[in-house]
């Protein structure tokens, strides 16, 4: 971990010096000697609550936030879903499942680079969008963690992007114990702006987008201590051996883009908040943004593949 940290840090004082390139990668592994297995009993009464929550509300939770999530989100880093196919082996032979695909941002830029995606998401609005963006060998299904009957043959590689956190993720594992090839891999994606001065406006931001939102149980559980980070759980699961791989990339904004995301969120969709809601955010972004120098503004995020696979038998 130590050493990831440090090349971090590396990379990060370096960037200045950087600015011809877009990205900078960085690698962590997290094998049994660096991150100790930790079998709790804590896990699964926090999923319980996620799966009670889920099984109410899983369809309708993204879906009118269609036109939104594509327009604000970032795509994933292409260096990124590169590096994650050399990194599990997947070639382009292989058949990748993309669960919670939601608009197809992974399916479809994986589409090109291997023998055929499966697509699934509960959210019938979201595998539209996504179908309608897909090239021939890409495929998409109504469906869930919870039934993945749907999905055809063995699968090599799985891909979660931002939407792990809201399945059951024990039950999800096991499943997918019993579907994914013995040399195949999970892979959770997500990205984030990191943790610097340069992003600082970002931060503020953010803090005005928590206090205007209206988070589900679910997120707020998320939110608290009593939630188990995914590298536990996966700990705990077959898929126990884990490496996070990461890619640096730059983002640009505008106010409209960061109000966009911003309503691209469960906690703060137009429907939760209200115009009212929107109207206050609204001004209250621009207050905050005030001691920064005027947009659009830059934000270096970091765009993460934790990789989860069974351990190699001895
Ligand atoms: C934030 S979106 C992520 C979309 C896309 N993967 C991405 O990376 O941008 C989360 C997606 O997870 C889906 N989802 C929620 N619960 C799910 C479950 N139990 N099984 C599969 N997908 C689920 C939602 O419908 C939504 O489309």
């Amino acid at each position: 971990m130590s050493v990831t940290y440090e090349r971090f840090a590396l990379a990060v004082s370096l960037l200045p010096r950087l600015s011809h390139a877009r990205s900078v990668i960085l690698c962590t592994r997290m094998g049994t000697k660096v991150v100790p297995p930790r079998v709790t009993q804590a896990s699964p009464p926090a999923d319980t609550t996620t799966r009670m929550i889920c099984d109410l509300s899983i369809p309708d939770r993204f879906d009118n936030v269609v036109e939104t999530y594509i327009a604000y989100r970032t795509r994933y880093a292409p260096e990124l879903l590169d590096w994650l196919l050399a990194e599990t082996r997947t070639g382009t032979a292989a058949h990748v499942l993309d669960l919670g695909c939601g608009p197809g941002f992974i399916a479809n830029a994986l589409g090109p680079r291997v023998a055929r995606v499966t697509g699934v998401d509960p959210s019938m609005s979201m595998i539209a969008a996504a179908r309608a963006e897909a090239p021939k060998n890409v495929t998409y299904h109504e469906g869930s963690s919870e039934n993945l009957s749907i999905v055809k043959g063995p699968i090599d590689l799985v891909t979660m992007g931002r939407s792990f956190h809201w399945m059951d993720r024990p039950a999800t594992l096991e499943n997918l114990n019993k579907r994914v090839a013995e040399h195949g891999a999970l892979a959770i994606l997500h990205d984030k702006p990191i943790k610097a001065p340069e992003n600082l406006w970002w931060w503020t931001a953010q803090e005005v987008g928590k206090a205007h939102a209206r988070p589900d149980p679910t997120s707020l559980h998320r939110m608290s201590d009593a939630w188990e980070p995914h590298e536990t759980v996966l700990h705990a699961s077959a898929f126990s051996e884990l490496r996070r791989i990461s890619v640096l990339s730059r983002h640009t904004w505008t106010f409209d883009s960061l109000l966009g995301h911003f309503l691209s969120r469960s906690g703060s969709t137009p429907e939760v908040i209200g115009a009212d809601g929107i109207a206050a955010f609204e001004g209250a972004l621009k207050e905050a943004l005030l001691p920064f120098v005027e947009g659009p503004w830059e934000t270096l995020n970091d765009h993460v593949a934790l990789i989860a696979r069974r351990p190699a038998r001895p």
